[in-house]
């Protein structure tokens, strides 16, 4: 080794311990040069959205004149405009960004067919978009309409649209804001093809080694200084992040997940900025919003000469009451309600409690018992009902129901399903939801957990996956008691078309000669009807009989490796062992599970 090299080298180590306080060596192929000028850029960004553009209550369906008197009205775009603005002109350098899912969600997305996603994205001026799962929605044509009105670049690394050139004109794999010798990386999860309806034209791809690729690429063009935007979930986040170098932060969205400095805050999944040790052992920051607009990020970061982390400092802003809405853009919006306002504020029904629907990709929920209960009274010749946790999108609050109300809640357009399974294909898509991993037959992902009505099983989820489930009861129409399932018992099971077409990998191969029954929004809004009030509970349906642990990392300097599940987050270590992190429950003690499974799981969203 000559000596300028080993001065170098000492010179790196002493600079990134000084800046990090931990001794990881970092090769840097150019030296650090004292003399640089720190880059300082102000990062507003969302994420999952969900056409939230006016404001909304705490279970993210619209705000009635009640809760805005109690100052209980959060989001919507005209307070974004405000916040946006204010960091506008008080920053010299900022990019605003959103991480996807601006789809689906509220009338304003049913009614006006993706036009005001695109109206709102170029009303607030965003800098850059990715795009996310939901946006294809409704196929890939609708999205290339909403592509083609967009005023901002739409980035997206990992989507293969050689069949599809009329929408990939449109997507590019980054972006370099040249005034800022910055590029943004954009990608998707590779999930998208079995959780949406991108069609038989447009695949995905593993992002890790393509966005590595272009970092490499970028860095052969001089630029260094490089983020990514990304529809891809916290836990893959943390994984991409840990398994490449080159990029300072990466802005994200499709888990929903509240980053934040106050971990008592309601739906809290990690600090923000979440700081990970990339490839090369350097800090890299994750950041993400939540969803519906609630919140919306603030992260200011300084960078080096070689596009690395120096300081940082950011918190979401909670966009509450407190800030006022933008007037104009609030007019506009009410101008957009207009057309389906009386129609939605039709109430049906009331409201005992209120129904969580925060936990339903975990546990047993009260909206997902609603929601199951609804699909078999409205079928009650059917043994049970069974709904993807995914297809439900909202809670509900005390007080009266609304139309307005069941289409947040089930905005998608499905209907009901009756299909033949047997007692061994039931036991088979329970193992395949609560393995959360791959369907126990087909091996396609599983993306979504499960709520049942008509069953009761149990699980013991710290055994090896697809050996999970303890105990399996299934009623019967004809006496309405429940009795022990029969593999080779065919029973008679509603659930909805999204399901059969192999949706969320629940089943392992499409049943394609399904009749359609009911819309599901319909049965829930008969069922909420004849009921007149509804009242939320739990039953221990579904239970998993290994209490929750929350574990504290033994090792935490040495993770190679991260897996998400929402009910748990798993690390692995260098010595062969997992741990398993709930991000749920505040009890800390200490499990170690002794298998390494070979996998990482995506988020269910
Ligand atoms: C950049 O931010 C740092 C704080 O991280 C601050 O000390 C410095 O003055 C800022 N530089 C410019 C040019 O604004
Ligand atoms: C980001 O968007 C704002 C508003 O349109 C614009 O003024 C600014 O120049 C853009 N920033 C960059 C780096 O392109
Ligand atoms: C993209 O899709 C085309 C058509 O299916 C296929 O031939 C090609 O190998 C794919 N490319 C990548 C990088 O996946
Ligand atoms: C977040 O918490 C850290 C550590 O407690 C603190 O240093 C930082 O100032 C906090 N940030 C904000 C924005 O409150
Ligand atoms: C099924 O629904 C029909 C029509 O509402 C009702 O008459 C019947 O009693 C129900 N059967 C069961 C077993 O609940
Ligand atoms: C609930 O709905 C009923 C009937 O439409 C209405 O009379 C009542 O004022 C509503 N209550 C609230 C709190 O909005
Ligand atoms: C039932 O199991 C068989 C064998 O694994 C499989 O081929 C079939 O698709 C399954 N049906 C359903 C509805 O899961």
């Amino acid at each position: 080794m000559d000596k300028l090299f080993v001065i170098i080298l000492v010179l790196n180590t002493l600079f990134v311990s000084f800046l990090s306080t931990t001794f990881y060596y970092v090769f840097l192929p150019i030296p650090f040069n004292e003399e640089d000028e720190l880059f300082n850029l102000t990062i507003i960004h969302t994420n999952d959205v969900h056409s939230r553009y006016d404001q909304i209550n705490s279970a993210a369906t619209d705000c009635t004149k009640e809760q805005f008197d109690k100052k209980k009205c959060y989001g919507g775009t005209a307070r974004h405009k405000t916040i946006i603005d204010k960091l506008r002109n008080e920053n010299k350098n900022t990019l605003l960004l959103d991480g996807g899912d601006q789809f689906q969600g509220t009338l304003f997305f049913t009614y006006y067919d993706g036009e005001l996603s695109s109206k709102v994205l170029n009303l607030l001026e965003y800098n850059i978009t990715a795009i996310g799962n939901h946006e294809f929605d409704y196929g890939p044509e609708m999205l290339t309409d909403h592509f083609s009105r967009l005023t901002m670049p739409i980035v997206c690394a990992n989507i293969n649209t050689t069949l599809n050139p009329t929408i990939g004109k449109y997507i590019k794999p980054y972006h370099i804001f040249e005034e800022y010798d910055l590029a943004v990386i954009g990608y998707i999860t590779e999930t998208t093809g079995g959780i949406s309806n991108s069609g038989p034209t447009i695949s995905f791809n593993n992002p890790i080694p393509i966005v590595q690729n272009y970092v490499d690429e970028l860095h052969s063009k001089g630029i260094k200084r490089i983020l990514t935007l990304s529809h891809n979930g916290y836990g893959p986040d943390k994984e991409l992040a840990a398994s490449t170098y080159g990029i300072a932060v990466h802005v994200g969205g499709h888990s929903h997940t509240l980053l934040a400095n106050d971990s008592t805050l309601p739906g809290y999944g990690g600090p923000y900025p979440t700081v990970i040790k990339n490839a090369k052992g350097e800090d890299a920051l994750i950041v993400q919003a939540f969803w519906s607009g609630k919140y919306i990020g603030h992260l200011d970061i300084s960078l080096d000469n070689n596009g690395r982390i120096v300081n940082y400092k950011g918190e979401p802003i909670l966009v509450d009451q407190s800030i006022a809405q933008d007037p104009n853009v609030q007019d506009l919006v009410e101008k957009w309600r207009a057309p389906f306002d009386n129609y939605i504020k039709k109430v049906i029904g009331v409201s005992d409690g209120d129904f969580d629907q925060v936990t339903c990709q975990q546990e047993e929920c009260s909206m997902g018992n609603l929601v199951a209960d609804a699909m078999l009274v409205t079928r009650n010749e059917s043994n049970a009902a069974i709904i993807n946790s995914g297809g439900i999108r909202s809670g509900i609050l005390k007080g009266n129901i609304t139309l307005a109300d069941v289409n947040t809640i089930l905005p998608f357009k499905n209907f009901l399903v009756e299909i033949d399974m047997t007692g061994q294909n039931i036991t088979d898509m329970l193992e395949s939801a609560v393995g959360r991993y791959k369907n126990k037959i087909s091996k396609k992902a599983v993306t979504s957990f499960v709520q049942v009505s008509g069953i009761r099983f149990k699980y013991d989820s710290s055994k090896l996956i697809y050996n999970r489930i303890t105990s399996i009861t299934i009623r019967n129409p004809k006496t309405g008691l429940f009795e022990l399932i029969d593999s080779n018992e065919i029973y008679k099971i509603v659930t909805i078309d999204f399901i059969t077409n192999t949706g969320d990998g629940l089943i392992p191969y499409p049943i394609t000669d399904v009749i359609p029954l009911e819309d599901l929004d319909v049965c829930l809004v008969n069922y909420i009807h004849d009921q007149r009030i509804i009242k939320p509970y739990l039953d221990g349906r579904i239970e998993d009989v290994v209490p929750k642990y929350d574990i504290k990392p033994i090792n935490p300097n040495e993770p190679i490796h991260f897996r998400y599940t929402n009910l748990r987050e798993s690390i692995d270590f260098k010595d062969g062992t997992t741990q398993i992190q709930n991000s749920r429950v505040t009890t800390r003690s200490n499990v170690i599970i002794k298998y390494l499974l070979m996998v990482f799981y995506g988020p269910f969203f």
